[in-house]
């Protein structure tokens, strides 16, 4: 393709370490998709004929075809997608091939490509998000009354709603929802036209091509939008963050579904057994989720240092801003369908989930509260007498609620038997109503405003 200045073909080392087709053979469609709305404005614009115009849509056609049908090749003599695509166009059409580069440059059709590359991935990211909050909502509306405990620390803290707790998750999925679609409003311009880096002096129409492929406007600066790939690194970023919170919630599966929890049963479609023990049920897909957030941040992590110190326009380090994208986008996808597998197929063992909820002494604070509002005691003091309840309920090694009104009494004279009450795990987060707290009409006030979010009112 640029054999006109060289006296010698690149080494074979060159060859290797020059060719991005292995990877970038993923943006086929994106690139005869811009190849094609290139062509066509050409066209329009009379700086190719119609009839020339013609025929390499027809001959871009055919290659999609083959593409489609066959694969894409991998020579590495044409370097990258770009070059293999023309190459084959102009087997099949011969010379007229050439003039589907007028005005274009491969730095403006790889930016360019990419962005629409990266746009259809966060659409998909998006619905697959959708339904991981689907998953989310049903479990937690059906669950909107199941008692836990919550942790602090992983300390029994105060027991909660199961429904609460999946509610949290859907939250951080909303955020993510809305940092993928912040990043999809900016990436949202066409940098076809830039050429090179300079812009071109063919008389091209960049509104024309940038609406014919669905961008909001061209790019305003060429030099800009030729080394650009924020859109890139803020989808890695927006991926990290999303990959993160599955990973959080990988892992409470990972503790929920251990013997001494046994807070859930994984669905067996999620889990894997062992080769010697047969007893066992490994949670294998919540530990690879827990596992690829690493590799997704260490993607959003690697483009970073890619790009930066970079000088204006493109350099070829940027060639190596696609496989972190790639290599992110399947892992995110797999790990978000493998937790909304697991969110909705899974068995809850809510028995299991009261009980370590009663035992660890989790309505202490509704004791202190108790003696608060009953009593009038500063909360300071209803502390330190909560903390005396709870040492002798440790001792005799029962809970909170099974010590006798005698033996609360002998700790503080004040409290009576209206305490009892109080000290029910179920009291306990039904008086817990305040906005987005754990009772249980809160969750379904939660749930119902989660369905009107999603569109989908039960
Ligand atoms: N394969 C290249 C990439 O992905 C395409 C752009 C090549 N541009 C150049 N000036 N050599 O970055």
């Amino acid at each position: 393709m640029w054999g006109g200045r060289f006296a010698e073909g690149p080494s074979a080392i060159m060859r290797e370490i020059n060719a991005s087709i292995p990877f970038d053979k993923n943006l086929w469609q994106q690139d005869i998709e811009a190849s094609r709305a290139h062509v066509a404005m050409l066209g329009a614009c009379g700086i190719v004929t119609s009839e020339d115009a013609e025929t390499i849509l027809g001959g871009l056609g055919t290659v999609a075809g083959e593409y489609e049908r066959d694969g894409v090749p991998e020579d590495w003599d044409l370097e990258d997608i770009h070059m293999t695509t023309e190459s084959r166009l102009a087997e099949l059409i011969g010379p007229v091939a050439g003039r589907l580069h007028t005005a274009r440059s491969r730095n403006d059709q790889v930016a360019t490509d990419f962005r629409l590359w990266v746009r259809d991935t966060i659409d998909q990211t998006d619905a697959a998000l959708e339904q991981l909050q689907c998953a989310l909502v049903e479990r937690a509306d059906e669950h909107s009354a199941s008692i836990m405990p919550g942790f602090t620390h992983l300390q029994t803290a105060q027991p909660v709603t199961l429904g609460h707790h999946l509610m949290a998750y859907f939250e951080m999925i909303r955020r993510d929802r809305s940092r993928f679609h912040d990043a999809r409003a900016r990436l949202n311009q066409c940098p076809l036209g830039s050429a090179a880096l300079a812009g071109t002096g063919f008389p091209i129409d960049r509104e024309m091509t940038a609406q014919a492929l669905g961008f909001d406007a061209p790019t305003a600066n060429s030099l800009d939008a030729v080394s650009d790939r924020d859109f890139a690194m803020e989808y890695l970023t927006a991926a990290a963050q999303c990959s993160l919170h599955l990973s959080r919630l990988a892992e409470e599966f990972v503790i929920w579904a251990s013997q001494p929890f046994g807070f859930v049963k994984l669905p067996d479609t999620l889990s894997t057994g062992s080769s010697i023990m047969p007893q066992k049920k490994n949670p294998d897909a919540a530990e690879l989720v827990r596992g690829h957030a690493g590799r997704i941040v260490g993607c959003s992590t690697a483009l970073m240092v890619t790009m930066k110190g970079l000088p204006l326009a493109y350099s070829k380090d940027m060639q190596d801003d696609k496989p972190p994208v790639f290599e992110a986008a399947n892992l995110l996808g797999l790990s978000i369908a493998a937790m909304t597998g697991m969110v909705a197929d899974c068995t809850f063992v809510t028995e299991r989930m009261r009980q370590a909820a009663e035992l660890g002494y989790a309505t202490a604070t509704d004791l202190a509260d108790w003696l608060v509002r009953e009593a009038g005691i500063p909360f300071r003091e209803a502390h330190h007498i909560t903390g005396a309840a709870v040492k002798l309920a440790e001792k005799n090694g029962v809970a909170l609620d099974q010590l006798s009104l005698d033996e609360l009494k002998a700790i503080d004279a004040r409290i009576d038997e209206r305490v009892f009450a109080a000290l029910s795990v179920d009291a306990s987060v039904a008086s817990r109503a305040s906005l987005g707290g754990t009772a249980p009409e809160q969750v379904r006030k939660q749930v119902a405003l989660a369905r009107d979010y999603l569109g989908q009112r039960a």
